[in-house]
């Protein structure tokens, strides 16, 4: 870890300042639905703001900006990743992290890492990093089916909430012939 907690995130949010301004609407939104799940589920809110403001540094890259990152960055993309580039969005999100942030906290990198599909294994930090990028309310006015796991994530239980996501998006990308992620269907499995 280098610096204070306070360094760290000064650094990310630096970052965040050079990104469009929609994706920097839609982080301080999720920030703010995170502080509020972060109390809900008892977890560290500072470590889960931190890993909020930075999950969606790549966000804004083209599919050949983010091919090439990961190339530079020595990441080999699988078949899913060559047809869906935006996969590699939270993997060089925490690489930024790691690197250039200076950020040793590996469940905050998960957490960035993961935030798209989810993974087993992950915790409480991830579980709100994941539910509050997905609970922004723009995206819940987007998609009626996001009000149940917004319930359930505020009755407090993570693991229903993220399960409820998985399960709905599975079924929605299955009717747009999208592959659904495999590891969103092994986190499913173990939760
Ligand atoms: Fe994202
Ligand atoms: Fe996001």
């Amino acid at each position: 870890m280098s610096g204070s907690a306070t360094e760290q995130l000064s650094r990310v949010e630096a970052r965040v300042s050079e990104l469009p301004d929609r994706l920097q609407s839609h982080i301080n939104r999720a920030r703010i639905v995170g502080r509020e799940l972060s109390e809900l589920f008892g977890a560290d809110a500072q470590r889960v703001d931190l890993a909020i403001a930075g999950h969606d540094l790549y966000r804004a890259a083209t599919d050949e900006e983010l091919l090439d990152a990961a190339n530079r960055r020595g990441i080999t993309p699988g078949r899913l990743e060559r047809e869906q580039p935006l996969l590699l969005h939270g993997p060089l999100a925490a690489i930024w992290m790691a690197d250039e942030g200076r950020i040793a906290d590996k469940e905050v990198l998960d957490a960035v890492q993961h935030h798209t599909t989810f993974a087993p294994g992950l915790g409480v930090i991830a579980a709100s990093v994941f539910l509050a990028d997905k609970l922004d309310p723009d995206k819940i006015e987007r998609r009626p089916w996001l009000v149940t796991v917004d319930q359930l994530a505020r009755s407090g239980n993570w693991k229903a909430a993220v399960k409820a996501y998985i399960q709905a998006l599975d079924a929605e990308l299955k009717e747009q012939g999208v592959t659904p992620h495999p590891l969103a269907q092994q986190a499913y499995d173990t939760l």
